[in-house]
């Protein structure tokens, strides 16, 4: 029952070829997995099967309740940040939309446009209308990807502090290995086609973004890097 909020189990994707085969994971309620793996390796296809967007084989039992956060910016661009973040909710709920502008730290730009904003207050935006909706399931692909290296640093300890705050059961994509350790419990490997290897992270949460200069951390990178 503990591990069963996902349950993946022999999942297989084609296109024109087999991209994903034989993948499995288990996962419990409030758990962050991070995935990492080459460019190309099926991480995208992976959450889109998760999500329902593409045809797959095999057995994916998830919560209903699911938000994705796409790799590219996905805010409407004819609309303010307000009325994005609304947009997630169930109701045009102005206080619940307020609330969440303040927890992404972004009050004094609520009837800004997504083009007025950077490319991380604009992360934060569709971070935050994701979870304005109260997903029992999130879903990140690369969210800080295209992101300068402090600023990245910044989001992460960001979504360190609002992962450990909403308990959201959360799959991160990222190619950033320091990202995955600092933010998950576990993180996997996906390469030729399937969840290879998977490393269970010792830190404690919430975790300060300096851990990342720890032996420990240093080492469990290489062994993930190495397994790539
Ligand atoms: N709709 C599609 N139709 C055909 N092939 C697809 C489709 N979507 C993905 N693929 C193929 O599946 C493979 C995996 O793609 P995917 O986008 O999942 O990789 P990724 O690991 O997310 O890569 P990146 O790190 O570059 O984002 C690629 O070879 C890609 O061409
Ligand atoms: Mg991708």
């Amino acid at each position: 029952m503990a591990k069963e909020h996902v349950s993946v189990k022999g999942l297989a994707v084609e296109f024109n070829e087999r991209v994903l085969e034989d993948v499995f994971l288990q996962m419990r309620k409030g758990e962050f997995v991070s995935i990492v793996g080459k460019s190309g390796s099926g991480k995208t296809t992976f959450l889109n099967a998760l999500a329902g967007l593409v045809p797959v084989k095999g057995e994916i039992r998830r919560p209903k309740q699911l938000a994705m956060v796409f790799q590219n910016y996905s805010l409407f661009p004819w609309m303010n940040i307000k009325e994005n973040i609304a947009f997630g909710l169930k109701e045009n709920d102005e206080k619940k939309a307020q609330e969440i502008i303040e927890k992404i730290g972004l009050c004094g730009k609520e009837y800004f446009y997504p083009k007025q904003l950077s490319g991380g207050q604009q992360q934060r935006v569709a971070i935050g209308r994701a979870i304005a909706a109260k997903p029992e399931l999130i879903l990140l692909d690369e969210p800080f990807a295209n992101l300068d290296s402090f600023s990245r640093m910044q989001m992460q300890d960001w979504l360190n502090g609002i992962a450990n705050e909403s308990k959201t059961t959360t799959i991160l994509v990222t190619h950033d290995v320091d990202e995955a350790i600092l933010l998950s419990d576990r993180v996997f490997v996906l390469k030729d086609k399937s969840l290879q290897q998977e490393f269970t992270i010792p830190f404690t949460k919430p975790r300060k973004n300096e851990i990342r200069y720890d032996q420990l951390f240093q080492e469990l990178k290489k062994e993930i890097i190495k397994s790539i």
